[in-house]
């Protein structure tokens, strides 16, 4: 499968991807990572592992719906089966979620529907909760509110701190996420009626 890779940031994720990738746990090949960001330290990940690289500064459009358009086209270029969010730090339009709907996956750092948004970690802790966790799910419209596909549950430990658990809930990310896009890949898995819908019946 062609995986084209959107980030902003660090790109660990990315790194397990391209790990997998290149381990053939997954049966994929990452054909292009896209950066909003020309200091993404995940371009400097792609660049060792030869993967393409393209930036798209969204400051240098005029409105979301400019920048969206512009990373459509990008990514029709690459002529991805699967477009992967790995901490890629931009709400993206409906019209840009419609085109990829079903194809388009991301990674958020929490026990989904719990706590979408920003600091997930920190509001775990404060609401005393005894699990934590990660989230891939299809990217619908409503930021982090799509059918989640696979989750990555932890227990949060008693002298955690949001660094601590942060760092688990990382390495946990680079688990799941390679497995969660195997599953999509082979098939088991897919969008349908809103839903993730297993093949093999799972709920
Ligand atoms: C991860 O925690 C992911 O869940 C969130 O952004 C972070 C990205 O980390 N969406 P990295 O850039 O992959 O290291």
């Amino acid at each position: 499968a062609r995986l084209c890779v959107l980030i902003s940031g660090s790109g660990s994720n990315l790194q397990a991807i391209m790990d997998a990738c290149r381990g053939h746990i997954l049966n994929a090949t990452v054909v292009q990572v896209i950066s909003n960001r020309a200091d993404a330290h995940g371009l400097i990940r792609a660049q060792q592992a030869q993967i393409p690289t393209e930036v798209l500064n969204h400051k240098t459009f005029a409105d979301r719906p400019g920048f969206d358009a512009a990373l459509a086209d990008h990514i029709d270029q690459c002529n991805p089966d699967f477009v992967v969010l790995a901490g890629f730090m931009r709400i993206l339009t409906p019209g840009f979620v419609e085109r990829f709907l079903g194809r388009l996956i991301n990674i958020h750092p929490s026990l989904l529907p719990k706590y979408p948004g920003l600091d997930t970690h920190a509001r775990a802790l404060a609401a005393g909760d005894q699990e934590h966790g990660a989230t891939v799910h299809f990217v619908t419209p409503t930021v982090d509110a799509g059918p989640p596909i696979v989750q990555g549950i932890l227990d949060v430990l008693p002298d955690d701190s949001v660094d601590t658990l942060k760092a688990r809930i990382h390495q946990l990310e680079h688990v799941i996420y390679p497995h969660a896009l195997d599953q999509l890949i082979k098939g088991n898995v897919c969008y349908r009626q809103q839903k993730a819908y297993w093949t093999d019946g799972r709920e």
